[in-house]
């Protein structure tokens, strides 16, 4: 249910706002509140008269109208509601919003705001594959920007294939999961996620095996939880969870960095699978092929991100989780790990190659806290991620 939340609904110009019309009769079932903004390229779509009828309010369209202004001024309008949707989120919308643009009412609310934003994009296939509307999509999650859709389907431009705005029920729930209150509402959670890339030169580097399935996972289901996340990926294969604040990097001397700069927060996984060594002094200059024999590296020890974080004498995150990815005497090596680093719980796995786990869909967890070993069964990662963030929850 929406009783009592406030939704600030931006149509723009795309022929999927006629969902949109189905979306605020939607809403306003569930008890929500739907102030309506219309852009230019919207009006050609939908009419204005519409729009209010089935908001049952004021529809506003232009940035400098003086009559609105006296009422609400745009940067009041911006902060009224509880959450910013934008349904249809056109290409050109999404290139404002990445770049910062107010050029009209929509792109200066969406500048103004300090409330959260959820966006429905909808387009023709071309324009969402477009190079230009995927780097504006990886800015806008990063962000904290929240997307959903599109789906897959006919357009209306006679094509097929991902560019049809979501249906309203789908941005009902996606609404319904942001602004329904959780055991985690308030809470800042840093989460570390992916491998790290540590260069040999300008086009060589030493990684590892990680997927980042498991880190991604479980920044969804602390920010399912309300938690707001901040997500430090390393280059990851899974894609980093929606609607959180995603900070990429590669390097481990990187992530710490990042996780210094995100710091307070109430809690701290640590789930980046961190090269331990660099090279201690990695090239400018492609290595070349030498008579004179192979090249000799040299390596450098990484800082130890989780040890450090733990062992920080003010501003410690109240909960910090490690990991412990083992190949044998599993509990043995991740006790002994939870006390050497100072962290207060370990997420201990089998990562032997006959497991499967590393790049695998499952996962079979040992959670060790102070109160000892508590072996989990077989589940998939997004299962271990749902049980890990209600034990977060339930401690912090
Ligand atoms: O020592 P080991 O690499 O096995 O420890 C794993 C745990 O420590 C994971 O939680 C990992 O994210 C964290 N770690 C770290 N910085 C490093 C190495 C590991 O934060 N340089």
């Amino acid at each position: 249910m929406l009783q009592g939340k406030h939704i600030l609904l931006i149509i723009g110009g795309g022929i999927a706002a006629f969902k949109s019309l189905d979306l605020i009769r939607r809403l306003r079932e569930r008890g929500a509140t739907v102030t309506p903004v219309l852009t230019r390229a919207g009006e050609q779509f939908v009419t204005p008269l519409s729009v209010s009828a089935l908001a049952g309010r004021k529809l506003y369209r232009d940035l400098f109208d003086l009559g609105d202004e006296a009422e609400m001024g745009h940067i009041q309008l911006s902060r009224v509601a509880d959450l910013v949707v934008v349904a249809p989120a056109t290409a050109d919308l999404m290139a404002k919003m990445a770049n910062g643009h107010a050029d009209d009412l929509a792109s200066t609310l969406l500048m103004a705001t300090d409330t959260p934003v959820l966006i429905a994009p909808a387009m023709n296939v071309r324009m969402w594959d477009h190079a230009a509307t995927q780097r504006n999509l990886v800015t806008l999650k990063g962000d904290g920007i929240a997307v959903v859709g599109p789906n897959d389907g006919d357009m209306a431009c006679g094509e097929f294939g991902p560019g049809r705005m979501s249906e309203p029920m789908e941005i009902v729930a996606a609404i319904e999961a942001r602004l329904t209150d959780g055991p985690l509402s308030g809470k800042r959670i840093l989460v570390t996620s992916g491998p790290t890339h540590e260069p040999i030169d300008p086009v060589r580097y030493i990684a590892n095996r990680s997927s980042g399935a498991q880190g991604a996972a479980i920044g969804r289901a602390l920010a399912a939880l309300g938690a707001e996340v901040i997500f430090v990926s390393g280059p990851a294969d899974a894609a980093a969870p929606d609607g959180v604040e995603v900070i990429r990097v590669e390097t481990a001397q990187q992530m710490l960095e990042a996780v210094e700069a995100a710091l307070p927060v109430d809690a701290a996984i640590f789930a980046a699978a961190v090269a331990d060594w660099r090279v201690a002094s990695a090239s400018d200059r492609k290595l070349k092929k030498s008579k004179d024999g192979l090249p000799m590296l040299e390596f450098a020890e990484n800082p130890d991100i989780l040890r450090m974080v733990s062992q920080m004498k003010h501003g410690r995150p109240g909960l910090i989780v490690g990991f412990a990815a083992e190949t044998d005497d599993v509990i043995d090596n991740a006790t002994a790990k939870r006390l050497r680093k100072g962290c207060d719980w370990i997420v201990a796995n089998d990562v032997s190659p006959a497991t499967g786990i590393m790049g695998g869909p499952e996962n079979a967890v040992i959670l060790i806290t102070d109160d000892g070993a508590d072996v989990w069964p077989r589940m998939t990662k997004d299962a271990v991620a749902r049980r890990l963030a209600q034990r977060i929850a339930d401690a912090l």
